[in-house]
């Protein structure tokens, strides 16, 4: 495991990368120089041709991420909150766009900013013993970090609401029921879980995997129309790749595709 510096562990091992962000004692919540240690990672794992998927982790079993780190949070005033909240969502943004699914594995909380993390991973999976919740209102505070917008897009306004305005976090199984994690799991088999969920994305086309990133995450801000122009140009331009002559001359041989990414 390569300590990218001990506030994020990054290693990559058979085409996935995993970050984890290492601050048990603090449940790791995000400091500054967590942050910008989650942002140098994404970026080596977004410019490494080698990695095809990101697992995104907290280092122990308490906590994926319980939030942004109050202790710095307090300090704020108005016009430092608010640039404190737009590098926050560029980091994330970052983390977004990456162009290469990423999954979340969620092991006890995932509270405020550990929720928004998580929300701008491709999926989420989560161990039956998490908690997930947009805590701020408690702080007086709303989420800084995409919060009131992701989770409203992913699980609906009414739910976000409820998460947001109560506060109260739940529990794995209402989160699988509501959309908001793809997969529950026992904790000890959670890791298999993602790693089961990575390797089955590592088998289909590269290409095709990044332009469906492209199509739904820029189409969910388009009109239909715009989407559906943009999703045939993406379209088009997969039936020029070697890996769709590769995919369907291995289909029609009945043999596994072995794709290059190109
Ligand atoms: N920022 C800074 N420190 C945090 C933190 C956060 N978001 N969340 C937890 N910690 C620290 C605690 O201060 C404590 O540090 P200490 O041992 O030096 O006192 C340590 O992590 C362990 O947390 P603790 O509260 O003792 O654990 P717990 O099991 O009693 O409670 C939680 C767990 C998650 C319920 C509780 O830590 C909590 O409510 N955290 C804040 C969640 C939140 O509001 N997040 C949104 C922030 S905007």
């Amino acid at each position: 495991m390569i300590a990218a510096n001990d506030r994020v562990l990054y290693e990559v091992r058979d085409r996935i990368a995993r970050l984890t962000i290492n601050r048990p004692d603090k449940l790791n919540a995000l400091d500054r120089t967590t942050m910008e240690s989650i942002d140098c990672a994404v970026a080596k794992a977004g410019d490494d041709p080698a990695v095809g998927v990101l697992l995104v982790g907290g280092a122990g079993e308490k906590a994926f991420v319980a939030g942004a780190d109050i202790n710095e949070l307090a300090a704020q005033n108005p016009v430092e909150g608010t640039a404190y909240a737009r590098a926050g969502q560029a980091i994330f943004s970052r983390l977004e766009g990456l162009g290469k699914p990423s999954i979340a594995v969620i092991k006890g909380y995932a509270l405020g900013g550990g929720l928004e993390l998580a929300l701008c991973c491709t999926l989420r999976v989560a161990a039956e013993t998490a908690r997930m919740g947009q805590p701020e209102t408690a702080l007086a505070i709303i989420p800084g970090y995409g919060g009131t917008q992701r989770l409203a897009r992913l699980v609906g306004r009414g739910r976000a609401l409820e998460m947001i305005l109560t506060g109260d976090p739940i529990d794995a199984r209402e989160a699988h029921r509501i959309g908001l994690v793809n997969r529950v799991a026992p904790p000890a088999e959670i890791d298999q879980v993602a790693e089961a969920l990575a390797r089955t994305m590592l088998s289909r086309g590269p290409v095709a995997l990044r332009y469906t990133l492209q199509a739904v995450h820029e189409g969910l801000q388009m009109t239909l129309a715009e989407g559906l122009s943009l999703e045939a140009a993406l379209f088009g331009l997969t039936c020029s790749t070697e890996d769709m002559k590769e995919g369907t001359r291995a289909f029609i041989a009945k043999r596994k595709p072995a794709f290059q990414g190109r």
